[in-house]
């Protein structure tokens, strides 16, 4: 039974104040609650909030993320950070390949696969985030995107690294815009996702594998949603902003 795994990607919203804030409502809600004792929940505020939510999430059911980070240690690589500072606030999950930064920021399969071997290496979790756009889902090809997504992600990856880390489909057309995958389009994408893995690797680690929906999941959506064979949880950009929303979604998992 794969435990779900709920993540909020605050995005480029929030003062540190303001992040602060939101944490602390956060983990006055879920403390002492059973229900945040059977899922992973997951905040990844930005980087200048990392370190004042992680005061405030320490000894909480709710774990820190980074939104992403950089595959070399340290060096002239301005306006990167690092896993190991990243280690040093107390961060555990790390998105990569989210499609803003593929889309907006030029990130490549190629920089996913290495950020995803050096956030194993270092002892974190990635949530890799795939794919597809409308113009590729209405010309038939969501599979082939997702899968040279994936398969890039995953080269060279050995079997203990691959069953370490999450997956996020979003297609590119439902985040933000308040138009969801069906729970029928989200299932056979991940049930795809989960295919593919068992070619890669073999079925039962892609049984272990957790496989989260993202793209306008809110609380009216996520019981839907999750209710569905190979969909583990969320990766939640907006709805994650406001305590009562992304708890909404918490109590769906
Ligand atoms: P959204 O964003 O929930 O605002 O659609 C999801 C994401 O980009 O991770």
């Amino acid at each position: 039974m794969r435990k779900k795994i709920i993540a909020g990607n605050w995005k480029m919203n929030k003062t540190v104040d303001e992040s602060a804030k939101l944490a602390t409502d956060l983990v006055a809600a879920v403390k002492g609650q059973p229900y945040a004792e059977s899922v992973d929940i997951v905040v990844c505020p930005t980087y200048v909030a990392l370190d004042r939510v992680a005061g405030i999430v320490k000894g909480s059911p709710v774990k820190l993320g980074a939104q992403d980070v950089h595959f070399e240690n340290q060096g002239a690589f301005t306006g990167k950070v690092s896993t190991d500072m990243l280690k040093a606030v107390g961060v555990t999950y790390v998105i990569l390949g989210h499609s803003e930064q593929r889309t907006l920021f030029g990130e490549t399969d190629e920089n996913v696969r290495k950020k995803t071997a050096k956030v194993l290496a270092e002892g974190l979790i990635p949530i890799i985030c795939v794919g597809e756009t409308l113009a590729e889902r209405d010309g038939g090809i969501t599979e082939k995107v997702v899968g040279i997504q994936l398969r890039a992600a995953y080269q060279g990856l050995s079997k203990d690294d691959a069953a370490k880390t999450v997956i996020a489909y979003e297609p590119v057309w439902a985040i933000g815009t308040g138009r969801n995958a069906t729970d029928e389009q989200a299932q056979a994408v991940h049930k795809f996702i989960r295919r593919l893995l068992g070619e890669i690797y073999d079925a039962p680690l892609a049984q272990g594998i957790r496989i989260q929906y993202g793209g306008s999941m809110k609380p009216e959506n996520a019981a839907g949603l999750m209710a569905q064979g190979d969909v583990d949880g969320g990766l939640i950009g907006g709805a994650s902003l406001k305590v009562d929303a992304f708890l909404g979604i918490i109590k769906a998992a």
